[in-house]
């Protein structure tokens, strides 16, 4: 009997064209490259200029991605973006990437999710692709967080970037086993009781501004190591398999050491553990398919490979998948 996977067939990502380092932050903020480097792992992130806006990344990502996978705007019939810095409070910033490259056919959507933004959207295009409400999605992680960072806070400041990322997914017959291409699990997961932990302190409907990140960073910390993976072990659980069957492990980079110790505690070997923060930063949404991308061109993830994303963010909310590449 054959079943719909969600095969990823191409990806691509976008970054704005200034590089900030540790050492140009700490001209202007009080901090050191020291400093950031042993608590995070981060060197640098990108950050964004005039006229590189969340749609703008998210369309280069996705145009990448679709040149990537050898198709045109005509065979996308689904775009979710996964954002929490929309260029716009309305219209969504998918339906401007939907625009930019010319897709004129199907539906577009933004997620908001925060820095798990890009798993839950993973989640919801293979439910699309796999129910047969679409055949194509591309599915983007675009974020300018730069614009709601307080510079004046030191403790948040120093650790987010800019950027995009974009994979293509099409449902394609599967045999129903581990061994087929796609999305083999996915398990999402949030508790608004921890809302007040991570957050920005405006909004269109409160306060009518845009507000700033405000985050406490050890509770953010103590969570993201001991309590996510539950959903890595759902999505173990679901396919019988466990940490040795793993080629790569993407998880959302914001910090080295909740990547590290979230792999040790789950079993999973540090050199199939893919790090980006030490380039990026924390970029939220962008996170997992800016690494996917790194990953794939440096030839470390290739077809038939077994990767696992993870990611936990704001509100909070948090996800795994699990994908034969
Ligand atoms: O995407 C998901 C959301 N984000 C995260 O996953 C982040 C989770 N949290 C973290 O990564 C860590 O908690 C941080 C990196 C944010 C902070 O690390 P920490 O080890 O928890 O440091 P801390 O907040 O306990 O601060 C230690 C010291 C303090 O000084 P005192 O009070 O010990 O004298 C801070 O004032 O470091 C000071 N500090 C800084 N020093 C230099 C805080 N920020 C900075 C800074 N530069 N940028």
């Amino acid at each position: 009997m054959t079943i719909l996977r969600s095969v990823v067939v191409g990806g691509g990502s976008a970054l704005p064209s200034r590089c900030v380092s540790n050492a140009t932050l700490a001209e202007t903020v009080d901090t050191s490259d020291d400093w950031i480097v042993q608590r995070t792992g981060i060197r640098q992130r990108y950050l964004c200029g005039p006229g590189e806006t969340t749609s703008v990344l998210g369309a280069r990502a996705a145009r990448a991605a679709l040149d990537d996978a050898g198709l045109t705007p005509n065979d996308i019939d689904l775009v979710i973006c996964a954002t929490s810095t929309p260029d716009h409070t309305f219209p969504s910033t998918a339906t401007q990437i939907q625009a930019a490259l010319g897709i004129h056919q199907g539906f577009a959507f933004d997620l908001q999710a925060v820095c798990a933004g890009f798993v839950y959207a993973v989640a919801t295009a293979d439910k699309f692709l796999t129910s047969g409400s679409a055949r194509r999605a591309l599915v983007v992680g675009a974020e300018t967080f730069s614009r709601i960072l307080d510079w004046e806070d030191r403790t948040t400041c120093v650790l987010f970037g800019d950027g995009a990322g974009a994979i293509v997914l099409e449902a394609q017959d599967g045999q129903g086993t581990i061994a087929d291409r796609g999305v083999l699990a996915s398990s999402l997961r949030s508790d608004g009781r921890h809302r007040d932990k991570l957050y920005v302190d405006g909004g269109p409907g409160s306060t009518g501004t845009t507000g700033h990140l405000r985050m406490s960073g050890k509770e953010v910390f103590r969570f993201a190591v001991g309590s996510v993976t539950d959903v890595i072990l759902d999505a173990f659980n679901a396919t019988g398999t466990t940490a040795d069957d793993l080629d790569w492990f993407v998880p959302h980079q914001a910090n080295r050491r909740i990547i590290e110790a979230s792999a040790d505690k789950l079993g999973i070997a540090r050199d199939k553990v893919v790090l980006t923060v030490d380039r990026h930063g924390n970029t939220s949404a962008a996170s997992i398919p800016l690494a996917l991308d790194v990953a794939r061109k440096d030839g470390r993830i290739k077809h038939g490979d077994l990767v696992m994303i993870e990611a936990i963010g704001g509100g909070f909310t948090w996800g795994a998948a699990l994908i034969r590449w």
